[in-house]
Order: structure tokens, then sequence, then C-alpha cells
């Protein structure tokens, strides 16, 4: 008999717990945006990655990346190629460039991660990865439903990308998050019977679920580099974007977390859209 999905290794997290997550995220959105108001050509991406460290730092909170498994920074920031994982330097950035910021802050011993991708010197001008990217990251969050099975998020998220000529990538999935800044279920950005066991966990009020989807013009294979073992890249050096939230399942909504305004349920963010 195939083995049930996992609920029972799923937490569900109490109010007082979710209190603590929404302070999380909070500081995640925050710093997210504090970030993106810095990115402009000539800054380098360690600067960008020293004003998110301090402000985490500042608001009560540690970065969650740095030293996981031997992550070196507070953040990873992503360009053209690099899909995640990008470790800040002095890489200087320049007019056109996509670039992805995603970064994580543990508030009183529980976890925020969020991320988003922009296009250096032109923010908020229309762009198809872009768009296909934080639009597949709703339409996920929309499935994040009590009573719907996580696979139902991993449908939606590639029939998004998908519909719109881009592919998806498999080898890196999204993750449940609380007192673990990665922790059951793995949140495939894909459907594909059989490969993943959470796809048939029944979503339950309380579960937090940090959904990532990370998109590719071209191939869908990315490769680690060999060198540093942490930035993934694209395999045909196409672009890459991806967009990450923390979200609740609730009785009712959605409630997405890692928000700089605090906490919202998903009908008061649509049309959200800052890419
Ligand atoms: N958001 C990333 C993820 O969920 C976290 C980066 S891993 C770290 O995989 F090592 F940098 F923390
Ligand atoms: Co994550």
């Amino acid at each position: 008999m195939a083995k049930r999905a996992g609920s029972r290794r799923v937490a569900r997290r109490s109010e007082e717990e979710l209190e603590k997550l929404k302070v999380a995220g909070q500081i995640v959105g925050e710093t997210l945006e504090l970030v993106r108001a810095q990115i402009a050509p000539g800054v380098t991406t360690l600067e960008l990655d020293k004003l998110a460290e301090a402000h985490i730092r500042a608001r009560g909170a540690l970065p969650s990346f740095k030293g996981y498994q031997g992550y070196p920074a507070a953040t990873c920031i992503q360009i053209d190629d690099v899909v995640v994982h990008g470790i800040p330097d002095d890489t200087v950035l320049e007019v056109g460039q996509v670039v992805g910021v995603d970064l994580g802050a543990c508030y009183d011993g529980y976890h925020g991660d969020a991320a988003f991708t922009t296009v250096v010197g032109q923010p908020g001008e229309y762009h198809g990865l872009l768009d296909a990217t934080q639009g597949a990251l709703m339409a996920g969050i929309a499935q994040a439903r009590a009573g719907n099975r996580l696979k139902q998020i991993s449908k939606a998220i590639q029939e998004y990308v998908e519909s719109r000529g881009y592919s998806v990538v498999r080898q890196l999935t999204g993750h449940g998050i609380g007192q673990q800044l990665h922790e059951p279920p793995q949140i495939p950005n894909f459907y594909s019977p059989g490969a993943f066991e959470d796809y048939e966990l029944v979503l339950q009020p309380g579960m937090v679920l940090a959904i990532e989807p990370m998109v590719n013009v071209g191939t869908a294979q990315v490769q680690v580099d060999k060198e540093d073992g942490w930035t993934v890249r694209t395999a045909d050096g196409e672009l890459s974007a991806h967009f990450e939230h923390d979200v609740v399942v609730t009785d009712s909504e959605p409630l997405i977390l890692t928000l700089a305004e605090g906490a919202k349920l998903l009908s008061d963010v649509s049309g959200y859209w800052k890419a």
C-alpha cells in the first residue's frame, strides 16, 4: 500500500506561534522592501546584503540564512541566469539585469523566508518572465486552502508558467517553515504523479508554507556551481526569476505573512504587483 502523505509530519501552528511567525514574516517583508529601494546600477550585492542584515538585527531578529548549512550571508542575491542561492559579493549591478533577492529572519525562534525579482534600473516595468513567476506564486497561494491537496498548489504554478511559454525548475522546491527554515512538506512547482509523497497531503488550518516558484526562460535544467557549492544557474545560461511568500492555511482564505505592511489575506492583496 502506498504510504499516506505524512500530515502528521507537518506542524499545525498555534495562535501563539502564528503571532511569532507574523512578526518574522513582516520583518522579512520590510527588509525586502528596504533592499528593493536600494537596487540601482552601481550598487554591489554585498552592500545590499549588509543593509538587509542590519535591518533584520535592528528589528530584534536573526538572519536565518547566515550559517545555514554553512551559507555565508544574510541574503541570496541572484543575477540573470542565477536561479537561487547567489552569494553576495563585490559584483556591481548593471542596468537591465534581472536581479532576485531572497532572505530569511528568525524572530523568537520562528522563521520567515521570502523573495522577489526585479530589473535593475527598470522597476515596475512589464517583464514577461517576472509577470509569469509572480503570477504563478499568487496562483499557487490561491490553492493553499484547508481541504485542498498540496498537489493543487504544484499544478496551479506549473500551469500558470507553462501556459506562458516558460519552464519551472524541478530540482528545487518550496517547503514548510516554522521553527526550522526548511520543514516538511516539500512543495514542488510541478506535478508528476508519484514523484513526491507530499503531493497527497491534505492541507489543514495552521500549516505554514513557503511557496517559491523558480521559473526559466529556456530549459528547466539547473546546475550548482562547482566552485562555491551554492550558486544555482540555468543549464543553458538563459534568464531565471524567483518569487516567494510564506502563507498560513486558515479556516478561510490563505494568509500571506511576508508583506512589509504585515499579514494580509490573499483577497486583500490581489492585484499586488511590484516587480
Ligand atoms: N529561500 C531559500 C530556500 O528556501 C533559502 C536559501 S538557503 C540558505 O531554499 F542556505 F541560503 F539559507
Ligand atoms: Co524558501
